[in-house]
């Protein structure tokens, strides 16, 4: 990677990994609730992570988490953290994209 900060090379810094102890992690982004979500579930895969989205695609609800899932409170539709796909309402899902390490900083592509 080259020297230039990430937002130059369209990259938005979300946080310093350090400062994310425990996973799903709330975050706001342009206002928006978002979570960060730790997917590597083997001890020896390397950790991987996604942003996803809190906001439900029903009707706007914003999700929580409750035991694995991701649960809307409003009309009760989940989804799996791992993925954002719905667990209930086949072909629904919540906006999810990778989330990389620079410099020990979680980034997402601007774009
Ligand atoms: S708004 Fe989320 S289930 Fe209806």
């Amino acid at each position: 990677m080259s020297n230039q900060l990430p937002e130059a090379n369209g990259f938005r810094i979300i946080g310093k990994v350090e400062d994310f102890t425990s996973f799903p992690a709330s975050v706001t982004i342009d206002r928006d609730p978002y979570f960060i979500i730790q997917t590597a579930c083997q001890e020896d895969a390397p950790q991987e992570y996604k942003l996803v989205s809190a906001i439900c695609p029903h009707a706007g609800g914003v999700v929580r988490p409750w035991e694995n899932e991701l649960i809307c409170p409003l009309h009760y539709w989940s989804f799996d953290p791992a993925t954002g796909q719905s667990t209930n309402v086949p072909g629904e899902q919540l906006d999810c994209q990778p989330i990389q390490i620079s410099d020990g900083q979680f980034i997402i592509s601007a774009s």
